[in-house]
This record gives C-alpha cells, structure tokens and sequence, in this order.
C-alpha cells in the first residue's frame, strides 16, 4: 500500500483562546452523542474467571469466557467486566455488546509478546489488504465485530501493546501478517473510550472501522517516538464521531481520518463524516497532527475542528500548529518532516470553512485553520 502522506501545513492563530461568537456550523453541529449508560446492574470481575494478574500469567482465555458470560445479561442491561490492579497478560479477544470494560487504577491489559497470541483475521474489506503485508492480519487486542452499546472506561487504567516486538519484527522483515492494532471496533455503534491510557500499540491505537456514534474522551495514547508507524485514533469510514479532551503522542499520525484504499475503498463506499475533534493535544514525530488520509477513497466530510494543541516534537513552542492534509483537498503541499509553521495572526473576517469537491471542512471560527501559503 502506498502511504504517501503528504503533509500540509495549516496555520491556526497562536492564541488559543476560547471561542466567543459561536460559528452556524458549530450550532448545527451541536447535536449530542448518546449519553453513556449508567453503571450496568450487573457486574463480574476477571478474577472469578481464573485470571491472574501478575504480568506472566496468559489470561486471554479468562477475557473470552468472561465476554462470553457477559452475553447473558444483554437483555437484562448488559454487565461491567472489572479489572482490578494488576498486569494482565494477554492475546486477542472479542467484545460483546452492552458491556462495560472498567480498569481500575494500577489495572494494565498487556499484549502478549508472542505473536501467535493475536490471531490473524480477513484483511478489512475497504482496504484488500493489511497495513504492512497483502493478505490476512493480526487481530487487534482487543477487538469488537457489530456491537452496539459497549464502553470501555476505568480510573485511568492502561492498555499496553508492548509494541517492541512488532516494531522489531516490522524493520528486520520478520512480518508474517500485518501489524495488529490496539483497540478496533467494526461494524459497531453507541461506542464509548474513555478515562484511559493506552501505550506502545504495534500499529494503530484505536480503530473505528465501519461505526457510528462513536464518542472518544479523555485518553491517553503514547508510543514510542522513533517506532514505525504508529498512528493514535483513527477514524475510518466513520459517522457521527467526537474526539475530545484528550492527548495523543505518537511517531505516525496523532489522528487519521481514513476511508478505505483505492479500488477497495471506492467500491465499499463508506464515507467518514460528521468528525467532531476538540481540546485535544497532539504529538507527532514523523507524520502530521492531524491529517486527512492517506486512504481515504470513501470520501471525507464534515469533519470539525477547534481547541487543537499541536506540539511538534523537533521544535517549535506547542502554539505552533500543524495540520496534516492529503494534497487533494487543498494542493497545498509541505514536504513530510519539514513543515512550514508560519504563526499566522487569525483575522477573523476570514471565513472558518471551506468548499473542496462539494464537501465541507471546518476550522474553528476563533481557531482558524488556514494553509501556510497559497490557496488563499
Ligand atoms: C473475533 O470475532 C471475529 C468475527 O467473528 C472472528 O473472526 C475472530 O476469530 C474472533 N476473535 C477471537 C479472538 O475470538
Ligand atoms: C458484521 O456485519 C457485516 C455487515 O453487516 C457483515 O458483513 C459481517 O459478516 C458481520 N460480521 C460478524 C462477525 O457478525
Ligand atoms: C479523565 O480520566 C481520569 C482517570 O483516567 C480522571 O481522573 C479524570 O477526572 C478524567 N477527566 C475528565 C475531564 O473526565
Ligand atoms: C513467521 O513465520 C515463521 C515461520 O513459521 C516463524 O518462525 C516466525 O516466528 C514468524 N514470525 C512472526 C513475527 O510471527
Ligand atoms: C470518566 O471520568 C469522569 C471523571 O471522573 C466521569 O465523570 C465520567 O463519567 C467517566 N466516564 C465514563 C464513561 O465512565
């Protein structure tokens, strides 16, 4: 696949102050996600499926049976699967609709390092391959197929990929199967990720692929700086989506908006819109902030921004703001690594929006989301 990510440099006013006359987008826009569901009337503990946390033991065994007793009490308001502190050692695992996944404090869910752990599954339609390497996948650690009503929440517990491995196994060409992912759900709806840390995914730290109303708050997401394309969330063929309030630290991406690769993409056709990112603080030490593709052969639109803080990690005080695009939405092209951060006043007669094929891209009113240069 080719993962040409051509960077643009957008320019937002270096005050980040807060937002006085609301922009009529922003109004229309206004429309909540779903609210989370209260605590499930039920609750269950990965302990009482034999799991041990002590960071050795394999426990992906007790996480599937612990899922699959949760499927119980999906008509009775679904159950809370807790896990208290520990490291718990794990492959890949499935959800299950109208569950709550809840990390207590000091609680780490620990990939396993072994590759045969994270099974491997079909490539995603809209892509016809993996990531890395044409065919099958690795499975994401956690993953969730056609749910609907799941969270994933706790007291700042941690989700760690212990991506080393795969980052090893990526350069020294020892890849069987594409990288796995952190956190993916497909084909799933009324999907909350909040109050959590997640570290070192081997590829992607979460993946919508194919859902709506999907609402991202309050995370954590590092990796390693100088690992191999590691991007933080990504958004792929998604509706009606909200990142907010939260800081990403990664060497790819920081947030990628995605709609499917070329033939496989177009002819899977699911767009990615209605993106609503706030109040989020983005790191990223070889890809963009926050970019529009690459892949993204479903289309993108209506995606929102304001509140961003983008820290470049080479230079530059954390006001300075960089916005990855893919050329084919504004032509204006930065090459990858070397932006052009021109700090720009943000006049405000400028208009916060702009039309490109039909579709709709808004910067914030008071944020304005400019191109460096050109396009004007
Ligand atoms: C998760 O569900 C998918 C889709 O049903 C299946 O292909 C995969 O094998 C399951 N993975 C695990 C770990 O059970
Ligand atoms: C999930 O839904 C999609 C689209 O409706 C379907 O193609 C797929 O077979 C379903 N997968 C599972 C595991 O139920
Ligand atoms: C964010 O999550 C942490 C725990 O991870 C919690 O202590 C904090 O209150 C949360 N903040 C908000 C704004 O929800
Ligand atoms: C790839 O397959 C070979 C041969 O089966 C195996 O020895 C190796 O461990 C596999 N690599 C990974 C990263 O799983
Ligand atoms: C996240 O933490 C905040 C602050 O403690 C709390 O208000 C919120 O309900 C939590 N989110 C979820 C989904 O539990």
């Amino acid at each position: 696949m080719k993962r040409l990510v051509v960077v643009l440099a957008l320019v937002l006013a270096a005050a980040l102050g807060p937002a006085t006359a609301p922009a009529p987008a922003r109004a229309q826009l206004r429309r909540d996600h779903q609210a989370p569901p209260g605590p499930r009337p039920h609750s269950v503990t990965i302990t009482e499926f034999g799991a041990v946390g002590d960071g050795r033991t394999l426990n992906t065994v007790p996480f599937q049976n612990a899922v699959f007793y949760v499927r119980s009490f999906a008509d009775k308001g679904g159950a809370q699967l807790y896990v208290p502190r520990g490291r718990w050692l794990t492959g890949s695992f499935n959800l299950t609709s109208h569950l709550t996944l809840y990390l207590e404090e000091g609680a780490v869910i620990v990939g396993a390092k072994d590759s045969s752990q994270w099974l491997i599954v079909e490539p995603l339609p809209s892509y016809g391959q993996g990531l890395d390497l044409p065919g099958p996948r690795h499975q994401s650690l956690i993953s969730g197929y056609n749910l609907t009503d799941v969270v994933i929440t706790g007291n700042n517990g941690v989700i760690d990929g212990q991506g080393l491995v795969w980052w090893q196994w990526l350069r020294s060409h020892e890849l069987n199967h594409s990288r796995p992912n952190l956190l993916e759900f497909l084909y799933s709806e009324d999907i909350v990720i909040s109050n959590l840390t997640f570290l070192n995914s081997p590829a992607w730290s979460i993946h919508p692929v194919y859902c709506s109303n999907v609402k991202v708050h309050n995370v954590t997401i590092k990796t390693s700086l100088d690992a191999p394309l590691t991007d933080g969330i990504v958004p792929d063929s998604c509706s009606n989506l909200c990142i907010e309030d939260s800081t990403i630290s990664v060497s790819h991406e920081a947030i990628s908006l995605k709609s499917g690769w070329d033939r496989y993409g177009i002819s899977f056709g699911r767009p990615t819109s209605d993106i609503r990112i706030s109040r989020v603080d983005l790191l990223s030490s070889s890809g963009a902030a926050l970019a529009f593709g690459s892949e993204m052969s479903g289309g993108i639109s209506d995606i929102h921004v304001n509140h961003l803080r983008i820290h470049d990690s080479s230079k530059g005080p954390p006001e300075e703001v960089l916005v990855g695009i893919a050329e084919e939405l504004l032509g204006v092209l930065v090459e990858e690594g070397e932006p052009e951060a021109e700090a720009q006043e943000c006049p405000n007669h400028r208009p916060s929006s702009f039309e490109k094929d039909g579709q709709m891209f808004y910067g914030d009113c008071e944020h304005c989301l400019y191109p460096a240069s050109g396009n004007d």
